[in-house]
């Protein structure tokens, strides 16, 4: 039950076990709909037996409501096969219909019962759960990863995965397979990755993989570098509390060990030979949600650094609007997961345009980065809430960490300016902190605003995505209406929705640098003002050009004004994290979503 606790961040709309007792006898199952705890209760009523094996599950609903029927696990062969199942199986209406001119009697609305059916038929031709596994997965279209037990092998799970992730755990006398390492971490930090179109077959002693055609294939063995306590609270009352508490340490680790004995950057792993990145031409930047507004701030960033063009595109839009990309293209994936269906397809679709990838991630063994030229490791830790919060902080650190390395390769910056910037990135962790430490204000703030119904935010420069960031933080927790808009857009419109009392953050940029747009950020502080907003400000410690015009201000450490979305979204996550709790929302687990979204 502890990996399922771990895993229902991916998934609460139900959740269900179903064991194998080494006599052979029918599995016992138990399925309820809701959050993880509805199943604790009613198994704390009506435990089930201990078995040789078990698989469990909880579900972001696709096909079918969130109910107990539709939860899974899902049975066949008279309740002597149970399979679990993420993705969609696209073609499962035509396998349901082929299924029910024979006579199959289903018990729910999902895709998912189909493959349950489909294996208890094969596993009566075949006598063996990995090839019944086998030949199921080569009829299946779509993305999955399904496990499955039968009563007749009660020492066996057989997994399968395309498009969908499935790694293994390898213990001592016990083996186990999860959707992310957090599944197993309290019994074994020792992993294989699984590739794509994988059946896998483990047993307390044993692990067999092969691809979907009987093919045997050597695994990638890796160790996870972090235990259990990271997945765990921690004496924190939520864990978006705790991991915007771990936001300094995210940076720093993520900055830790990318200079060489020379002085020079290196990244993880690079399968991308340096002549041809000096000959990128383009950079685009494929992402969704926050790891997109990320993106957006690393165009600010390598824009000026490089001198190389950067697009950052919604990963959900790149392949279907024939996008211009080529061999001197280099298409930047962010994704804390890495398991991101959307992403995933873009990069696909930039690999076979002749693109060379390059994944910016927070998950060792996930599908992206393996399916990339290059990869550049954020050491967040494991996310667990479903808003990202130190993820974003890490992934913006490690697209500054890329565009000094495309800055050092290419010539752009000299070795002591590269330095300079790398001395103050270093110096971010203490004012994140600084930034947390004195967060009461903003605490107080929220919930003294628990009643909002709408709340803008306006930015400009890099303030603009921490905006956007600010506003999908306050969606997506406390189920408020808010937008985040570029401050020089809103006279083109936006301003028609301030009326008296519109609540209005607005990010305000430093007022040092050539082009500082300090000043016409301060205008539409006025103009905002003047039209009855109150505003809530946020600024660099030491300007006091804005204090007459913020009905709150709070101050932030002073940065280079690109580094600066690494103080100033800190702020806002707390705003939305304290409004919504004092909502008596669960911030941890927001109506509706899941951490990662594994489908299109
Ligand atoms: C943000 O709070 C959300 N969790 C969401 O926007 C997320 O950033 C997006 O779904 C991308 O996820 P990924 O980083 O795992 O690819």
């Amino acid at each position: 039950m502890g990996g399922l606790r771990r895993l229902e961040y991916r998934g609460y709309d139900s959740a269900g076990v179903a064991v194998v007792t080494a006599d052979g006898g029918p599995l016992a199952m138990a399925k309820k709909a809701g959050k993880l705890v509805n199943l604790e209760d009613y198994l704390a009523a009506q435990p089930l037996p201990l078995g040789t094996a078990a698989i469990g599950h909880t579900r972001w609903a696709t096909h079918g409501a969130p109910t107990d029927l539709n939860a899974h696990p899902h049975l066949a062969d008279r309740g002597r096969l149970a399979v679990i199942h993420n993705g969609i199986i696209e073609n499962f209406a035509v396998l349901k219909a082929e299924l029910l001119a024979t006579g199959v009697v289903f018990a729910s609305e999902t895709d998912t019962e189909v493959a349950a059916h489909l294996l208890a038929k094969a596993f009566v031709e075949t006598r063996d759960l990995a090839e019944a596994m086998r030949i199921v997965a080569r009829r299946l279209e779509g993305a999955f990863t399904l496990l499955a037990v039968h009563a007749n092998v009660p020492d066996v799970v057989v997994g399968a995965r395309r498009n969908s992730p499935l790694v293994v755990g390898l213990g001592d006398g016990e083996n186990f397979l999860g959707s992310d390492v957090s599944a197993f971490i309290e019994h074994t930090r020792d992993a294989l990755e699984l590739g794509q179109d994988q059946v896998v077959t483990i047993t307390s002693d044993g692990v067999a993989v092969t691809d979907f055609y009987g093919g045997a294939v050597t695994p990638r063995r890796f160790t996870v570098d972090w235990d259990a306590t990271a997945a765990e609270k921690g004496g924190f009352r939520s864990f978006m509390d705790k991991e915007i508490h771990d936001e300094p340490k995210a940076v720093a680790d993520t900055l830790l060990g990318r200079t060489d004995p020379a002085g020079g950057l290196i990244l993880d792993d690079l399968r991308i030979n340096e002549a041809v990145l000096r000959a990128v031409d383009k950079i685009v930047v494929v992402a969704c949600g926050t790891a997109a507004y990320a993106g957006h701030v690393a165009k600010y960033a390598i824009e000026h650094w490089c001198r190389i063009p950067v697009e950052v595109e919604l990963a959900h839009e790149f392949r279907y609007r024939d996008p211009v990309v080529n061999e001197k293209t280099l298409v930047v994936a962010i994704s804390q997961s890495g398991e991101t269906m959307d992403t995933i397809m873009a990069v696909r679709h930039a690999r076979e345009q002749g693109a060379k990838v390059l994944a910016i991630c927070n998950t060792y063994g996930s599908t992206i980065p393996r399916e990339s030229d290059a990869v550049l490791y954020t050491h967040a830790g494991p996310e667990i809430a479903v808003a990202s919060t130190k993820a974003f902080l890490a992934q913006i650190t490690a697209t500054y960490l890329l565009g000094l390395y495309l800055a050092q390769l290419r010539g752009n910056k000299f070795p002591d300016e590269i330095r300079e910037i790398l001395t103050q990135l270093h110096a971010m962790p203490d004012k994140i902190q600084s930034v947390i430490d004195h967060a009461g204000p903003v605490r107080e703030l929220a919930r003294s605003m628990r009643d909002a119904e709408s709340v803008l935010f306006l930015g400009r420069h890099v303030g603009f995505p921490v905006a956007l960031e600010g506003a999908l933080k306050l969606k997506e927790l406390a189920y408020i209406h808010a937008e985040g808009f570029a401050a020089g857009e809103l006279k083109h419109g936006p301003i028609a929705l301030i009326d008296e009392g519109q609540p209005v953050f607005v990010i305000v940029p430093s007022s040092s640098g050539r082009d500082s747009v300090h000043d016409k950020v301060i205008s539409n502080i006025q103009e905002i003002r003047a039209r009855g907003a109150r505003t809530m400000v946020i600024a660099e410690e030491g300007d006091t050009a804005v204090e007459p015009f913020g009905d709150d201000v709070f101050f932030v450490p002073a940065t280079p004004t690109l580094l600066a979305p690494l103080v100033s979204v800190v702020p806002l996550q707390i705003f939305a994290c304290e409004l919504a709790t004092a909502r008596g929302l669960d911030v941890d687990q927001p109506r509706n979503l899941a951490k990662s979204v594994t489908v299109e």
